[in-house]
């Protein structure tokens, strides 16, 4: 088992260059399996979840070619499997893109729910089933397995009860070779969704209107092999700089877009952060004492809620009192738990956190609860007075490429540590 271990306290200088995105990369590759030809996808992020997802997609007969730690080239010609496993589903959320991708390919496809992070309550994919349905596929679910099954996707209105991401992409994904015209209303616009219908259009698909909440998919008969490569991450660039707000000092991020972070700046700005935006940078000055603020996550461009955790963080110290009101997930403050055993004082009820800021927090043995939930647990090792120790790291590998090399040169005192898990130690006696 690994740890990693933070002698906090550490103010960050320096820059660092921000990653592929993950969220866009779990959706590029599986999208891969609609080409005849090669796709070279460079700027994939070196993650745990990006690793899962080609290793489904071995599993089903793609050939991948591993060019250097952020390049892979996929040929997908040799795909026959369209079935998924539980065992390999289970690791990561964005396995159900493998129904959208096979359904369109092949008119068929034999999913096992997918794994993910658990935020404590459901992640429904009835949105994802009424847009198959819509399309023509007949979709049926028993053993914990969705089967999407269709004689020939046909084009249609796709109206989304809800704003979902994966929704929006599985749609996508099956539509993109369906017959006619796909119209999905009330789409999700995260910078993800653009890049993987820029990644399909470079293939010779027609989407229109990504990024809007009306997107128009024109069916076509082929697409072609590309080389295509992924936007920066969003959510890992907002992490560096909560980071560095939190913490104090002067960080330099790049390789960014800058319009993708502009909620997370103005909250940053709000707090009495100093944030300069350049063409592909952004700097993050800070004393590392900031004011309260109140934030409401939603979907893009609103505040993300894969932010949510990390600046819940930088609150927790901040003069003032903070409300944060999660308005994505039904519950995402299971972290909360771990902060107060740092000295944080946060009350929770449903959906909303209410943060008294204290003067500090304190080392503390904590826990990753997911990914985002790990990405805090980092920044409150970072600013605490003391040692703390993380487990559950995993959870963070699973999104952050080269973290600990990353913040150490930024001056952070960081380092993963193996440790002999003691329950396995015992049962090996
Ligand atoms: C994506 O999850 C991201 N994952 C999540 O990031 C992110 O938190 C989320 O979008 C919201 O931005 C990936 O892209 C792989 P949704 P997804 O469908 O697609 C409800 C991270 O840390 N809903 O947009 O699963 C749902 O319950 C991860 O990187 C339905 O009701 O999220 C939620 O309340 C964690 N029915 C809301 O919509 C459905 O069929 C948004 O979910 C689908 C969703």
């Amino acid at each position: 088992m690994e740890k990693i271990v933070i002698n906090g306290g550490k103010k960050l200088f320096g820059k660092v260059d921000i990653s592929g995105a993950k969220n866009a990369a779990v959706a590029i590759i599986p999208a891969a399996i609609l080409a005849d030809g090669v796709c070279r996808i460079e700027n994939i992020p070196d993650i745990s979840d990006v690793t899962m997802m080609i290793r489904i997609l071995n599993s089903i007969g793609a050939k991948i070619k591993i060019i250097n730690k952020n390049t892979v080239e996929i040929d997908s010609s040799s795909v026959y499997l369209k079935t998924v496993l539980h065992d390999l589903t289970k690791h990561l959320r964005a396995s159900y893109y493998l129904l959208g991708a096979l359904l369109g390919r092949f008119g068929e496809a034999h999913v096992a729910m997918p794994g993910g992070c658990n935020f404590g309550g459901v992640r429904p994919i009835d949105q994802h089933i009424k847009g198959f349905r819509l399309l023509g596929a007949e979709v049926t679910e028993g053993n914990a397995v969705v089967n999407a099954v269709t004689e020939c996707l046909i084009g249609s209105p796709v109206y989304l009860d809800t704003v979902s991401v994966g929704a929006t992409i599985n749609i996508m994904l099956a539509a993109t070779k369906a017959k006619g015209l796909t119209v999905i209303e009330n789409a999700a616009k995260e910078p993800h969704i653009v890049d993987l219908a820029n990644f399909l259009n470079s293939m010779g698909a027609d989407i229109r209107g990504a990024g809007t909440d009306v997107i128009k998919i024109r069916g076509v008969d082929q697409l072609h092999g590309c080389t295509y490569s992924i936007i920066p991450d969003q959510i890992e660039a907002g992490t560096y700089m909560v980071a560095a707000a939190a913490a104090g000092g002067e960080v330099l991020i790049n390789n960014v877009i800058p319009k993708h972070l502009e909620s997370i700046t103005a909250k940053l700005v709000e707090c009495g952060a100093d944030v300069e935006e350049f063409d592909d940078s952004i700097l993050v000055k800070s004393d590392g004492r900031l004011s309260r603020c109140n934030i409401k996550t939603m979907p893009h461009p609103g505040f993300p809620t894969d932010m949510q955790p990390q600046m819940a963080v930088l609150l927790s110290v901040a003069t003032g009192t903070s409300i944060i009101n999660e308005g994505v997930w039904d519950s995402r403050f299971r972290y909360v738990d771990q902060l107060s055993r740092m000295g944080a004082s946060i009350k929770v009820d449903g959906k909303i956190a209410v943060i008294e800021g204290v003067e500090s927090l304190k080392g503390a043995p904590i826990k990753a609860d997911d990914l985002r939930a790990g990405a805090a647990m980092l920044i409150a090792g970072l600013i605490a007075k003391g040692v703390t120790e993380i487990e559950n790291i995993v959870y963070i590998d699973r999104g952050y490429e080269d973290v600990v090399e990353k913040l150490n040169s930024l001056g952070a005192d960081i380092k993963r540590i193996t440790v002999r898990d003691p329950e396995a130690a015992a049962s090996a006696v």
